[in-house]
């Protein structure tokens, strides 16, 4: 049998962080497989898609721009890209059927359990800024979990409609404005923002009103400690950086095309953060 063989289909998908992570768990794990970057052009992905079978390819990982087009050419989702609306991860079955998934809640929550031990589900609301794919993973995330309120804060409220009427309960929506208020009684604060990315400006938020025992955890990763985490860190919170999401969100893509459970160690955290431009 030919050795598995997997990879991510971006436009562009230079700047995709995957081929590093996978690539270090096939030499940590000393498996016979490839991970490959797969630059494919919006209007190829159909027919990209269609040849992976013939290929040889046990599944793919998408990226931007494909995470929501991608579903019109698969067999079928599982229930967590259904609600989530996008696919990051496809499996392949034996007879050449295009299975996608959604792992960026899991990758999310297991994150989140991981790096804040401490915080429980039902201690209290959570504040999502943002509505974009990334938040509605999120929000996907904490209403599994059993959050009994979310409150989404987008600067496009409609759009933060669209999410909330989605998802349904417990997300309610909160105008851009009100995002100081919204932070008192929160267990737990997470920006799904491009805000506070390099290049992009920072969030301008007074963190006053956020009980000291709150999370805070920003899902940007570039930088590492993102002005949002500084000001928390400063006045006590616990915080959560953006890097161990996106490693768990690889670790049951991983599994399901290499056939290991790959595990998330401080090794593959530095190998790639080396790697960051
Ligand atoms: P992703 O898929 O990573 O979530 P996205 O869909 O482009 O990315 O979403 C980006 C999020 O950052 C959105 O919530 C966006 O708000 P809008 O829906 O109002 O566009 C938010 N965002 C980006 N730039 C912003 C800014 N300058 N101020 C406030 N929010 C911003």
């Amino acid at each position: 049998m030919k050795p598995p063989k997997a990879g991510v289909m971006g436009w562009p998908v230079d700047h995709s962080r995957s081929p590093v992570l996978h690539g270090f768990w096939l030499k940590t794990y000393g498996l016979e497989g490839s991970y490959l970057r797969l630059p494919v052009a919006p209007e190829q992905l159909g027919a990209a898609l269609g040849e992976l079978h013939e290929k040889g390819f046990s599944g793919v990982s998408l990226t931007v721009p494909h995470k929501e087009t991608a579903i019109a050419f698969l067999n079928g989702i599982t229930a967590e890209a259904r609600h989530i609306g996008a696919v990051n991860t496809v499996f392949l079955t034996a007879d050449g059927k295009l299975l996608g998934t959604n792992t960026d809640a899991y990758g999310f929550i297991t994150n989140l359990a991981t790096a804040a031990p401490a915080w429980r589900p039902d201690a209290g609301p959570a504040v999502v800024l943002g509505a974009g794919g990334a938040a509605r993973a999120v929000c996907y995330a904490l209403q599994n979990a059993g959050v009994p309120e979310i409150r989404v804060i987008n600067r496009t409220l409609p759009r933060a409609e669209v999410l909330a009427t989605a998802l349904g309960p417990p997300l309610r929506l909160l105008p851009w404005e009100k995002m100081t208020g919204a932070l008192k009684d929160a267990a737990l604060l997470v920006n799904t923002t491009t805000l506070g990315m390099k290049g992009q400006p920072a969030l301008e938020i007074d963190l006053g009103p956020l009980p000291p025992s709150a999370v805070v955890n920003d899902i940007v990763y570039v930088p590492l400690e993102t002005p949002l985490l500084a000001a928390a860190r400063a006045r006590g919170n616990p915080v959560v950086d953006g890097l161990g999401m996106l490693l768990y969100q690889a670790q049951p893509s991983f599994t399901g095309w290499f056939g290991v459970r790959p595990e998330v160690t401080p090794e593959l955290r530095a190998h790639v953060l080396a790697s960051m431009p």
